[in-house]
Formats: structure tokens, C-alpha cells, sequence
């Protein structure tokens, strides 16, 4: 049931991409949904920009091109997953490891849509453990200074991200201030990033349910 709503959230994705010449694709399975609906109107944009190895994959198995965001500029508009979404569209992202490149290609977009199921959907951030990606030999020193902010580190062992970074996921956070958490934590030295998506939050955020899928975006609210 869960799997046929993430193909709900992506099918809604699907209007916000239409005229648009180059789109930025996320990473995971809600967004497997989308790269797979995206096969069947290929021609009508030039190609994608991928976070991750995965994607990549996906894209260039449905005949897709996949560009380098450095030739390409500002994108339109980015798809792609949440592990965590509150009411402000702020996000915990990362689950899947891909932080760093979501992030660059949010921050390059006009246009963030994130695609979720509704269990996403949360009062606080931070039940889902919050992944940071950590340069390998900074990582004891980047877990002492998150359990110094109150964060219980755990090393995700066996797992090299796709910039051959490690990720260290932060258990036990309720997190209030997102924004001050996210600077906070992205100001240790050895960090590349962390999965809090709340500087650069969604701009509209597509939440599937039995019920229909729901459009939340901030000037609504
Ligand atoms: C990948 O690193 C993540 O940010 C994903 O966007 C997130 O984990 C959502 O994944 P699912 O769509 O598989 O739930």
C-alpha cells in the first residue's frame, strides 16, 4: 500500500515538470516512481540531473540523459523524497544516504517538489535518526561534538556515500529550531552536511493518501 502511494505522490509530480527544459531528480524509491513515469514523456524535455549513482542508473536505463549541473545552471525545478516532513516543508533527508548532492541540487533549483506518502508527514523532526554526511577521518571527532549538542551518533558502517564520505545518523533529536540545528551542525568541521533541509525547505510538498494527494505549499498555509 505504502509503495502504490509513493507512485500516487510521483504520478502528481508529474504536471510540475512539464515545461520544463532540464529537471533535477532526487533519490529513493518514491522518486524510482517518478524517474519511471518520467520514461514515457522523455522527448519532451532534453535530460535530468541526478543526486546520486542510483538515479543515474535509473535515468540512463529509461533512455534519459543525464547532464552535469555545472553545464547546465539554475534548474527550474527538483523532485524528489523525505525521510521527515513538518508543516513549515522543512525535511529530514538522507536516508538513503544522498544528502549532499539533494542538497546542491535544491539549492540550484527555482523550485523544490518533494513527493512523500503521508507517513512522512510529522509534528518534529527527528524521530527518523537524522544522517549526516562526515569526511572519514573527522568521524570520532564530529560524533563527540553531536553528542555535545545532545545527539546520540551512530557510525552507518559498511555504507560509503557516493563522494566517499561516510554517514554518521544522529538518534534521539527533537528538533524544535530546525534552521539554528542544521547551522549548527553543518559549522563542525569535518561535516559535509547534514539532512535537515530547512534553509532551503520544499516549496510544495505532494502528500499521498488513500484519500487523494494533497498539495502543501507555504503560501497556502
Ligand atoms: C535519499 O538520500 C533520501 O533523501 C530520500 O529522498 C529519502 O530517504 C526518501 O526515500 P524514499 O522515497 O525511499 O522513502
Amino acid at each position: 500500500m505504502q509503495d502504490a502511494l509513493k507512485k500516487q505522490a510521483a504520478a502528481a509530480a508529474i504536471q510540475y515538470v512539464k515545461n520544463s527544459r532540464i529537471i533535477g531528480v532526487g533519490t529513493g524509491s518514491t522518486v524510482n516512481h517518478f524517474i519511471d513515469l518520467l520514461a514515457p514523456i522523455k522527448h519532451q524535455f532534453e535530460g535530468a540531473v541526478s543526486s546520486s549513482e542510483a538515479s543515474t542508473e535509473r535515468l540512463l536505463a529509461m533512455g534519459i540523459p543525464v547532464l552535469d549541473l555545472n553545464a547546465v545552471g539554475t534548474l527550474d525545478v527538483y523532485v524528489d523524497g523525505a525521510d521527515e516532513i513538518n508543516s513549515n516543508l522543512e525535511l529530514i533527508k538522507g536516508g538513503g544516504g544522498a544528502l549532499t548532492r539533494e542538497k546542491i541540487i535544491a539549492a540550484a533549483s527555482k523550485s523544490f517538489i518533494c513527493i512523500a506518502d503521508q507517513s512522512k508527514l510529522v509534528p518534529y523532526l527527528g524521530k527518523f535518526p537524522l544522517p549526516i554526511e562526515v569526511i572519514p577521518m573527522a568521524r570520532s571527532y564530529v560524533a563527540r561534538e553531536i553528542i555535545a549538542l545532545g545527539g546520540q551518533p551512530v557510525w552507518r558502517e559498511g555504507f560509503t556515500t557516493d563522494n566517499g564520505n561516510i554517514i554518521l545518523d544522529i538518534q534521539q533529536l527533537e528538533i524544535l529550531e530546525p534552521r539554528q540545528l542544521e547551522n549548527q551542525v553543518n559549522n563542525i568541521t569535518g561535516v559535509v552536511t547534514t539532512g535537515l533541509f530547512a534553509e532551503r525547505s520544499a516549496d510544495v510538498v505532494l502528500l499521498a493518501s488513500e484519500s487523494g494527494t494533497q498539495t502543501l505549499s507555504l503560501e497556502k498555509q
